[in-house]
This record gives C-alpha cells, structure tokens and sequence, in this order.
C-alpha cells in the first residue's frame, strides 16, 4: 500500500506485511476456527441504521464521564499483553497514544514494560482518558494483592478483572506457527513460572482448579478501594449477579474471539446485558450501585469495533463507552506510538461524523432515538 493509511483496515493490511507469521498468529489471531473472531465484525455491519434529520447539531460533543473521569470521547484501548511484540515502544507508546488522543487505556496485567514506565510519562498529562488495569488473578493470593497494591499506587484509576480466560483458548493459530515469546519480551509482573504462555497448548495446565470464582470477587473487594470492572461477560444473568455484589462496571466481552470459539458476538450480547441491567435498576428495593462508585455498572463493550458507526451503535445498544483491540496494536506495529494514535484519531473522526449524519449532538442523543435496527426487525417490521 503507497497511500497513507484512511481508515483502521489500513493499519491491519500494513501490520500484516510487515509482522513474521509467528507473530502475527499472537498478535491477530484468534482460538479455533476464529468463528466468533469474525462474527464480532459481521455482527457490528448487520445492525442498520435509522438516522434522524434536521436536528440541531449545535454546541455538538462527545464528551463524557466514565467512572467519575472526564473524557473527551468514550473509548479506551483494550488490554492488550506483551506490546512490545508489536513495537519496541510497547505499552508505553501505547499509553501515549491513548492520552494524545483522549482515549483511556487499560494495561494489561501481562504487560511487556514495568507499569511505573508505562504510567509516569502520561499520569499528569491533561485530557489524558482513563488508566485502568487488567487483573489475571493468581491462585496465589498473596501475589494478586501485591499487584493490586502495586496499581493503586501508580495511579491506576480501577480494576479490570478479566473473568473469560481461566484457562487458555484453543489457539490453533499459534501453535501451527510455533510462536513462542522471544526472551526480550516477557511479562514484567508476572512470575515466569506461572505466566500462561499463549503459545504453548491451549488446554488447561492444571490452571482450571485455581479458578477466580464469585467468592472470590467478594474478596478482591475487600483488598482495595480501587473501583472494579468484570470483563468477559456475555450471559445477562452474570451481569445481574456482578451488580447485585455492587462491582462498577462490566465490560461485555469475548477477548477477541481469542477463548472460547462460538460464544455470541459482542453487538448480540450487549442489549441483552443493558436491558437485564435496567430492569435490575428497575426492580422494587435500592438500585444496586457500586461499591467504590456509588453508581448503576458503568456498561463497556469490546470485539470488532472497526467503524465510527460502530461506536455510534455500541452506545445506541447501551454501552457507556467502546474498548478496541487490535487496530490500536496494528497502529503501533507500524508506525509506533503515532501510528496508534492515528489509529483512535481516524476511529473518533468517523464517530463523530457517524453523530452528526445520525442527528446527534451530545452522546445522550445516541441513547434516546432508536437508531438501531437489528437484522430481524429489518426483516419483518416493515
Ligand atoms: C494480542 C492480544 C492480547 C490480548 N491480551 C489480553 C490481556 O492480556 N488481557 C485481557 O483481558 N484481554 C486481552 N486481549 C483481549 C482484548 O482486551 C479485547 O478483549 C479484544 O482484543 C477486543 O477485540 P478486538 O481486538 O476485535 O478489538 C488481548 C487481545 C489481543 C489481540
């Protein structure tokens, strides 16, 4: 590709042309036969839109407050392990990419730099978005604690604790390319000896009995202050039990396609998840909020978020706000830290065009104008 890149497929053709197979198979790839990979895509494209028109695009913004943080526009980079994979910059860069466009990150509890070195440079930058860390708890409770401790005191603003990968996915991808982590990148605050290498088998490795559990969330709860977000969740009765133990947020998620291959793309399961959340906050009895927040779950959604439109129907299905995968790892890839910021830049030009072609102004226009159909409702209510 000669041109400069227009829009986040782009980055992707570029990254794969210039990225070993091996590599790739991590960076990219996906468990299985990747089914729900590409159905988190196709399920963002089958939504339709019915836009409004000759509305006042006036004093138009998308600004808004997540978790009690100011954002200029709702997405953060998703956790995303072993950034320095994808260029020598790694999480740091990333992190800089994230605040010179507004967007939040989440670092990776495998994260390929100390996180002192990904968070000082941008914690005192103004109109950085969120920084947020991602827990793999260990069967050790002692080590979790520690990491706890140790994000509380670099600054990091929540938790997010990822609960849909007790054990590894079936990584077809990765074990046919033999990829293995070179020994210049590892994870910086993980014990070697337990860290889950995603390239060995995908199976369990004896892993599956030190399962994080419900009883277990309790505890994470009473360790820390921090506000706590569950990502990885797809059925509507799991978000009602995470808002009755009063967590601060849920991230509807399926990693990527990258765990379990054919759970429901993320589009279907998001209006599932808002409306058991709402008819929750509607239930007879004090609204569940959360512990740290004192709020409803903030609702986040992640998985083949491509497109401004894309942004624009997440919030429209009810999500406060996007997370994007690999499109910010492709940027990185290929032009360090400011090709990930080209990547959120492109990705918030279109949302805000997806706005204004959509008749809204403010992001609380999206929620209230039924601009989603679904594939059925094209189908028959005509
Ligand atoms: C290379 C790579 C590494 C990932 N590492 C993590 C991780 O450490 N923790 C986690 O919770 N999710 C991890 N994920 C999943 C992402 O957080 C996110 O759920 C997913 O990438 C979103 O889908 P998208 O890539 O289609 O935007 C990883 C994804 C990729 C592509």
């Amino acid at each position: 590709m000669s041109a400069s890149p227009i829009h986040l497929a782009d980055y992707e053709a570029l990254a794969l042309a210039s990225t070993d197979p091996a590599t790739w198979a991590y960076l990219h790839g996906a468990a299985a036969d990747g089914i729900t990979h590409k159905a988190n895509r196709s399920a963002w494209d089958q939504l339709a839109l019915q836009p409004r028109v000759l509305r006042s695009l006036r004093h138009g913004s998308t600004r808004t407050t997540l978790l009690g943080h100011a954002m200029a526009w709702p997405a953060l980079v998703a956790p995303m392990a072993y950034q320095c994979l994808a260029h020598p910059s790694g999480e740091a860069g990333m992190a800089l990419a994230a605040a010179m466009q507004g967007a939040g990150m989440v670092i990776s509890h495998q994260t390929s730099l100390p996180l002192p070195t990904v968070m000082a440079p941008v914690l005192h930058e103004p109109g950085r978005g969120p920084l947020w860390f991602q827990l793999y708890p260990q069967s050790d409770k002692n080590a979790t604690h520690a990491v706890v401790a140790m994000a509380q005191t670099q600054g990091c603003q929540a938790l997010v604790l990822t609960a849909d990968a007790p054990v590894n996915g079936v990584r077809d991808q990765e074990r046919r390319a033999a990829f293995q982590l070179p020994a210049s990148v590892q994870a910086a605050h993980w014990p070697p000896a337990a860290a889950p290498a995603h390239a060995e088998s995908g199976l369990c490795h004896g892993a599956a009995h030190a399962a994080f559990t419900w009883d277990d969330l309790a505890w994470l709860q009473s360790i820390t202050p921090l506000p706590i977000l569950i990502k990885g969740v797809l059925h509507p009765d799991d978000a009602v039990t995470a808002a009755r133990m009063g967590v601060d947020g849920l991230i509807v998620s399926n990693h990527g396609g990258r765990t379990l291959d054919t759970a429901l793309p993320t589009a279907h399961a998001l209006p599932r998840v808002a409306r058991a959340l709402a008819q929750l906050a509607q239930a007879p009895g004090p609204a569940p909020v959360g512990r740290a927040t004192g709020r409803p779950a903030a609702l986040l959604v992640d998985g083949g978020i491509r497109r401004g439109t894309d942004v624009l129907k997440a919030l429209a299905l009810g999500a406060d706000a996007v997370l994007v995968g690999r499109p910010c790892l492709h940027g990185l890839n290929h032009n360090g830290p400011h090709g990930a910021a080209h990547v959120l830049r492109l990705l918030r030009d279109e949302f805000e065009a997806a706005m204004a072609l959509c008749g809204c102004a403010q992001l609380a226009d999206i929620r209230s104008n039924d601009l989603v159909l679904t594939a059925s409702q094209q189908k028959y209510n005509q």
